[in-house]
């Protein structure tokens, strides 16, 4: 049962220094780089991104600054990915990391802003709370609304021991400056707006549905859905929807506060063995699972299910449980209106594949243990041959 009347359990939220939000607060980050005096900044990006970012580079060197680019991060990061990353840049005299890029770009950029001078092993601060400090500066700029990560304090990284996706989390994972700029992600395509923006969508939603949902959170996560729900199949018929992106972008930012103190639920814990055996992509995988895991936890919290179909923009029914399903059907039509793939099937899944994706799901305790109904291996084997 969802906490709504209890006394609540403690909450601790680290928020950015500074959130800068606005079109071309690109430009910004130059003045942070200088009032900072810092001499030698790395950034994380991709190569598409690299022409955006030459007046940026430009007016740095201009400053004497000295300016480091990696762009090896192209997919979703291993921890092997981010230790051969770490030994490259681990001898430059760098006093700024500036994670430039979608979540993965930003995740590697936080964990090397906390590991560059840290005598703690990637495997010491994995899990929870286990880093003990960081000295880098940390500037994040997404360029797609979606994971949050400029704002959370978790960094995913797939284990390559075992493929399981493995969280570092820690307040210091946090960034001291976030400048969100909506123009940076005009020229995202489509599918990868669908995908990433129904990310978004599904903190936000997991969070307030979650078995330890905060009020303080339940705050950023209903108006997250609101701007999400709202905005979302704008932004996909035109990309370059300057009210449209920005409020997209400012959900997907209040999803990122969800993950720290509440966090994702079900849908995030079976996502993830589509992203680490298949390699589907992140947002995509959630959205494949969400009205089915939606259906399957309603009966136990239909009063926040019926809350998160009229934030959806449903109206009331007779009951709550009639409103919740309700919002599983605007979360059904929405998804199509993606234009991405609604089953498993389509996104190239084989069924005989499901037994073991769904035994890799219960490994994923940290966020199982949030749902609001306890989802067992056969639980997992439906949820996961329905959205099939
Ligand atoms: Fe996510």
């Amino acid at each position: 049962m969802i906490q709504t009347d209890n006394v609540y359990r403690d909450i601790s939220l680290r928020f950015p220094s500074q959130i800068i939000i606005g079109k071309n607060s690109l430009n910004k980050l130059a003045d942070e780089v200088i009032a900072g005096e810092y001499s030698n900044v790395l950034i994380i990006t991709i190569n598409v991104l690299l022409t955006k970012l030459n007046p940026l580079i430009q007016q740095l060197n201009e400053r004497g600054i000295t300016v480091h680019i990696n762009t090896a991060i192209v997919q979703e990061p291993s921890f092997f990915d981010f230790e051969t990353l770490l030994n490259s840049v681990i001898n430059k005299p760098v006093d700024a990391v500036v994670g430039i890029g979608g979540g993965s770009v930003l995740d590697i950029a936080k964990l090397l802003a906390a590991q560059i001078n840290n005598d703690q092993s990637l495997k010491d601060i994995t899990g929870i709370g286990l880093l003990k400090k960081r000295n880098i500066k940390l500037i994040c700029v997404p360029t797609t609304a979606g994971t949050g990560s400029e704002v959370s304090p978790n960094a995913i990284l797939i284990d390559d021991a075992d493929n399981q996706k493995k969280g570092i989390i820690s307040p210091y994972l946090v960034p001291d400056v976030v400048i969100i700029d909506p123009v940076l992600t005009y020229n995202l395509p489509p599918d990868i707006t669908a995908a990433t923006g129904l990310d978004a969508l599904t903190h936000c939603l997991e969070a307030y549905t979650n078995l330890f949902a905060h009020p303080f959170i339940d705050m950023y996560a209903l108006e997250g859905i609101r701007l999400i729900a709202n905005n979302l199949i704008k932004v996909i018929r035109n990309g370059s929807d300057e009210n449209a992106r920005t409020q997209l972008a400012i959900g997907s930012m209040l999803g990122g506060f969800c993950l720290g103190p509440v966090n994702t639920a079900g849908v995030h814990a079976l996502s993830y063995p589509l992203g680490s055996m298949f390699h589907l992509a992140h947002g995509l995988s959630n959205a494949l699972l969400l009205p089915y895991i939606m259906e399957f936890n309603i009966p136990t919290a239909p009063d926040r299910y019926a809350q998160v179909a009229r934030t959806l923009g449903c109206n009331s029914g007779k009951t709550d449980m009639d409103t919740a399903y309700a919002g599983v059907a605007m979360i059904r039509e929405l998804i199509e209106q993606c234009n991405i793939p609604s089953t498993l099937s389509a996104a190239g899944i084989k069924k005989e594949a499901i037994p073991a994706i769904a035994a890799d799901a219960m490994k994923i305790t940290r966020l199982l243990r949030n749902n609001p109904r306890p989802i067992n291996l056969s639980d997992a084997i439906n949820i996961y041959e329905a959205a099939y």
